[in-house]
């Protein structure tokens, strides 16, 4: 049998997995006839507070896990919380989703780009310290594709750290779970993700019962505990029933998908050749959100051309590094990460879901390592 057409993703073959558990969550909603800010919400927050840092007393209960509307609202919530406003310095990476730099800018933050290291393609601490002013409110590392960020650096200058978990639920760094190891921490729930839902939604954690405190009043309008009272100029970003029932299935899921997707990451290193492979960190448990190959700078397009014939879909993450998008050509910070610049023109993500055969990543391979 044909293991081709493979598309780069997919959600049919993990609702219909899923289907009868899903199903009921769903109609549960419908039946309790309550949408935003109910148990269903309430619930996710403490089980993936649970599943997140089962041993702190305040994201392990919930209390320090706040549902939001998307992973930009959670950066954007989260740096707010910290204090970040107009004209406050972020630090970040420019190999990284538009949203991470749309959150900062959301707040009239200037993102600051600092390059990254070639063997993760993850901000580079060294040169993010280099970076660092007078104007520095937060350092933003993005745990890429699911490897973890070089924290230590970061963690250890003063400066608070908002950890951008969009791509990294269940990665570990130095053997601790990623989104407990800064002062806050953003989950995006797009449905692409190691946990997804079917929509938008985010999350932010913190163990810090102010911060979190202070996020949950802002995605509510910055409504304080008394109804109609608003104490901050907040927004609307809330976690709605649906998705946060939906995502309380896919959590009782999640390690085995995770697993799963190891499992393609080292099938794929096994069986590639003639291609760059991606590497684990020594300081990180990689969960493989994205298995992101490198090739000549030459070739890179026509090898997404070959397997696109081949009926195999793939993506660029990201073709453009953010310091160079025309929409934040006003920052004048085009040329400051060399190492991002190139490396974007040499990247390639391969289809990688927990969905996928063997034999599917067999013919993946295959038709790679064919490729002249
Ligand atoms: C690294 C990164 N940060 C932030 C986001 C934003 O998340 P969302 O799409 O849920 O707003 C994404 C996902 O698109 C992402 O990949």
């Amino acid at each position: 049998m044909s293991t081709l057409p493979i598309p780069f993703a997919e959600f049919k073959s993990q609702y219909a997995t899923l289907r009868l558990e899903i199903d009921v969550a769903i109609q549960s909603v419908l039946d309790a006839g309550w949408f935003v800010l109910g148990e269903q919400g309430k619930a996710f927050e403490q089980e993936f507070g649970a599943w997140l840092a089962p041993r702190s007393p305040v994201i392990g209960s919930g209390e320090g896990v706040v549902g939001v509307g998307s992973g930009t609202d959670a950066i954007a919530l989260g740096l707010r919380a910290l204090g970040v406003g107009v004209g406050d310095e972020v630090v970040t990476t420019p190999l990284t989703a538009f949203p991470t730099v749309a959150a900062i800018r959301q707040l009239g933050a200037i993102p600051v780009f600092a390059d990254i290291q070639p063997e993760t393609l993850c901000l580079d601490p060294e040169k993010a310290l280099e970076r660092v002013g007078p104007k520095t409110k937060a350092l933003v590392p993005v745990h890429l594709y699911g490897q973890a960020a070089d924290l230590g650096p970061l963690l250890e200058c003063g400066i608070p750290v908002l950890e951008d978990c969009a791509q990294s639920h269940g990665t570990r760094w130095e053997g601790r779970m990623t989104g407990t190891l800064g002062a806050i921490a953003a989950f995006s729930f797009y449905p692409t993700k190691n946990l997804g839902a079917y929509g938008d939604g985010g999350a932010v954690a913190t163990s810090d019962p102010e911060l979190a405190a202070r996020v949950r009043s802002l995605r509510n309008y910055g409504e304080g505990s008394q109804r109609y009272e608003h104490l901050v100029e907040g927004v609307n970003s809330r976690l709605d029933e649906l998705q946060a029932a939906i995502l309380r299935v896919k959590l009782r899921h999640l390690e085995v998908s995770l697993a799963r997707r190891r499992e393609i990451a080292a099938l794929y290193d096994t069986l590639l050749q003639g291609v760059e492979r991606p590497c684990e960190a020594p300081y990180s448990h990689h969960t493989w959100h994205l298995y992101v190959i490198r090739t000549d700078a030459t070739r890179r397009d026509a090898l997404r051309q070959h397997l696109a014939e081949r009926g195999i879909g793939t993506q660029i993450h990201y073709p453009i590094p953010q310091n160079r998008q025309p929409a934040l050509a006003h920052l004048n910070q085009q040329d400051t990460c060399p190492v991002a610049d190139r490396e974007a023109g040499r990247i390639l993500s391969l289809p990688l879901y927990p969905e996928l055969t063997d034999e599917q990543i067999a013919s993946i391979a295959e038709q790679v390592n064919t490729f002249r």
